[in-house]
């Protein structure tokens, strides 16, 4: 698949599996990727505008400003499991997990050891982050599903 500009210049679509292709991020700069979709989008760091939902700079606030749909039924305030996504890679840039959002993921559906909630999940550092949302959660929203706390 031939990588895609979309109507934001700082986003685009690569192959999924030509995330290890990817150039190194520059300086001050964060690189997220989604998967499986491959949407990727990079933003400096500590630049990001706070869109109201999750904790700032989460990876939640990462998706709602570059239009990446990540389900977040309770708003972004950890009382649901819905933003659940699964670091494949730069978890140390991410802050430390607390108490709330273990209690929380402690519910969610095929809750895996790098598994974090999205709102909560905040890029502190600059460099590369590539997550993915799980199937189960695509597969609903794709059905015409609407998550519920
Ligand atoms: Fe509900 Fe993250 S959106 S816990």
């Amino acid at each position: 698949m031939a990588d895609t500009m979309t109507e934001k210049s700082n986003v685009k679509t690569i192959d999924p599996a030509k995330v290890k292709e990817l150039e190194p991020v520059a300086a001050n700069m964060v690189r997220v990727v989604f998967l499986p979709e491959g949407k990727v989008m990079e933003y400096e760091h500590g630049s990001l505008p706070y869109k109201h939902h999750g904790r700032p700079a989460s990876i939640l606030d990462v998706a709602e400003n570059f239009d990446v749909f990540l389900d977040h039924a309770c708003g972004g305030n950890c009382a649901c499991t819905t933003c659940h996504v699964v670091v494949k890679e730069g978890a140390n840039l991410l802050n430390e997990m607390d108490d709330d959002e273990a209690d929380r993921l402690d519910m969610a559906a095929d809750l895996q050891l790098a598994s974090r909630l999205g709102c909560q999940a905040v890029v502190e550092k600059p460099g590369q982050v590539v997550v993915e949302i799980p199937s189960w959660n695509r597969n609903y929203v794709s059905e015409g599903g609407s998550s519920k706390l």
